[in-house]
């Protein structure tokens, strides 16, 4: 269980990380923000490219951050995203992000926060979103 704190802290990290976003293509602005066993607090916005298909997540950039400091399992991750100057929406994670956060979590224990402010979000398990995945535990036949 994830304490309502902790969601809204993830919230507040992830609207900060979400100023960060370079998105001048399509002017979407996301930002994350995810905790790890070890409560520590890693943040992701999107980074996109002139060739768009190089551009990266807010959500992957997070995990890749965490990922590359040593991390390796996730507990919970809140999403905010909505188009510069525009509302925000409640931004799910693209399909990609969904099989990446398969990586590195407990598809069953892993909280997926998508929200539009502190007040005003939805909280799901990759379960829930990933249903019948394939992952890490499906070991390769030797
Ligand atoms: N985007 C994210 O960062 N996360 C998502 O879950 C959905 C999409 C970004 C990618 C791109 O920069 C922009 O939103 C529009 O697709």
């Amino acid at each position: 269980m994830i304490k309502e704190d902790t969601i809204k802290q993830l919230i507040n990290e992830a609207l900060h990380a979400r100023n960060h976003a370079y998105a001048p293509y399509s002017q979407f602005m996301v930002g994350a923000a995810l905790i790890t066993e070890d409560d520590s607090v890693y943040r992701g916005c999107n980074v996109e490219n002139a060739s768009y298909g190089a551009t990266n997540c807010a959500e992957r950039t997070a995990i890749f951050k965490a990922v590359s400091e040593g991390e390796r399992l996730i507990k919970a991750i809140a999403i905010v995203g909505g188009v510069k100057d525009g509302d925000m929406t409640y931004a799910y994670p693209c399909g990609v992000c969904r099989q990446v956060l398969r990586e590195f979590s407990n598809p069953g224990d892993l909280v997926i926060i998508v929200a539009k402010n502190q007040d005003d979000y939805k909280t799901y398990s990759l379960e829930e979103l990933l249903p019948e995945s394939f992952g890490p535990d499906f070991k390769s036949a030797k």
